[in-house]
């Protein structure tokens, strides 16, 4: 499994996404469902023109869902 703490940088059409806030997701930066097992619960998020964005991958942004450069501090 690749290391998640990055973010993940698309460009999106508009639509609802749903980002994986607890980090057991097989389809990082989305929900696959894995939050079951967890009380934790996924982030949904509105975009609503076609852009760039910066998911979290790392799961410690001061910004969730979005990335916020919080990723540096972790250890590699
Ligand atoms: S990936 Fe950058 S703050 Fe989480």
């Amino acid at each position: 499994m690749d290391d998640p703490n990055h973010p993940y940088v698309m460009t999106l059409k508009p639509g609802r996404y749903v980002w994986c806030a607890c980090g057991r997701s097989q389809k990082q930066p989305f929900c696959d469902g894995s939050h079951s097992s967890t009380n934790m619960r996924p982030m949904f998020v509105e975009i609503t023109e076609e852009k760039q964005v910066a998911w979290c991958g790392c799961k410690t942004s001061g910004n969730k869902p979005f990335c916020d450069g919080s990723h540096k501090k972790l250890a590699a």
